[in-house]
């Protein structure tokens, strides 16, 4: 008789200290938000205030799945890879409970809620991206995964760039005004995706060299405050060079370029780290 698998077993049927502790944190923020939502803390408009903090999550649990490819390559931490699955299926189940805080917002008229995803295009798009979402979690058992082989799986499981890109486009066209967290996730886009188009051409057994991935860093946030700079000026007419000049003063707050390049270097240290530490152990090893 098969033994009974549960999500924080690893392949091995062993309890993973690593799947247990991220199976538990992938309930935090909807515990938080149905916390909030009996105590009152949503007001005045419960309903719309837990579409937005789940949607949130939704997109941010999608750029965490994406991450795990370049993370575990670049921090050499393989196993980190046993928990993409389960926050891409997480991330599904976000992008659910979103479309149902909705429907429920809506006074669960379904025929209205279809007629809105019909006429409006930002719902549009968001009904497309979860839609895809489902046929990737549909997909992700093992089972599946041998059904289909392989190269078909992963051909397929592609999709999750062009689903992500939807979701930065979703957050972009509700969000009207306040565009710091939608920016930072088009930035972040840039540099997942130029990190994978980076990497086929120039990865060496496997890993992209480091000072290439600083310069993806760099690249994202230059990208990130042209981007922001275009949108303001187009939108609103403002001065391109004093949009951009803002990204060197905190009188704004800090800027989506500059966050955007602080996570890129952070993980070019992180990567440098892992690197160094072993070398400097072996050789402390060797004088001992
Ligand atoms: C994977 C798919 C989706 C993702 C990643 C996503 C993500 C988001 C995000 C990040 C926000 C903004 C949160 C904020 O600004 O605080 C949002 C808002 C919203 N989303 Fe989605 N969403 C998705 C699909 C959908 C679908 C299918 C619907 C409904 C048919 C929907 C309806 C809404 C609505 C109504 C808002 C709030 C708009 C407002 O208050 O003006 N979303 N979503």
């Amino acid at each position: 008789m098969r033994a009974m698998t549960y999500p924080w077993n690893d392949y091995s049927g062993r309890l993973s200290l690593l799947k247990l502790i991220v199976f538990v944190a992938l309930f935090g923020p909807a515990s938080w938000t149905v916390l909030s939502f009996f105590l009152g803390w949503l007001e005045p408009r419960p309903f719309n205030e837990a579409i937005h903090q789940i949607g949130l999550w939704t997109i941010r649990l999608i750029f965490i799945a994406l991450a795990i490819t370049p993370l575990r390559r670049i921090l050499q931490w393989s196993r980190l890879l046993v928990v993409r699955r389960m926050i891409g299926v997480a991330a599904f189940a976000y992008a659910l409970c979103h479309l149902s805080l909705y429907t429920a917002d809506q006074m669960f008229d379904i025929a209205k809620v279809a007629s809105e995803i019909v006429l409006r295009i930002y719902l549009t798009i968001g009904f497309v991206a979860v839609l895809g979402l489902a046929a990737l979690a549909a997909t992700s058992t093992d089972a599946m995964i041998r059904r289909l082989g392989a190269r078909r799986w992963q051909r397929l499981h592609r999709i999750v760039y062009g689903i992500a890109l939807l979701a930065v486009i979703h957050f972009c066209m509700q969000s009207k005004l306040d565009l710091w967290e939608p920016t930072i996730m088009a930035g972040l886009y840039f540099w997942l995706m130029g990190y994978r188009l980076l990497a086929r051409w120039l990865a060496v057994r496997g890993r992209l060299p480091l000072v290439w991935v600083a310069a993806l860093g760099i690249a994202a946030a230059i990208a990130t405050g042209l981007g922001e700079a275009s949108y303001f000026a187009i939108a609103y007419h403002a001065d391109p060079g004093r949009v951009i000049a803002t990204n060197w003063s905190l009188m704004l707050g800090v800027r989506p370029a500059v966050v955007v390049l602080g996570l890129g270097l952070a993980i070019t240290a992180g990567g440098a780290l892992r690197t160094l530490l072993p070398l400097l152990a072996k050789r402390r090893a060797g004088f001992a």
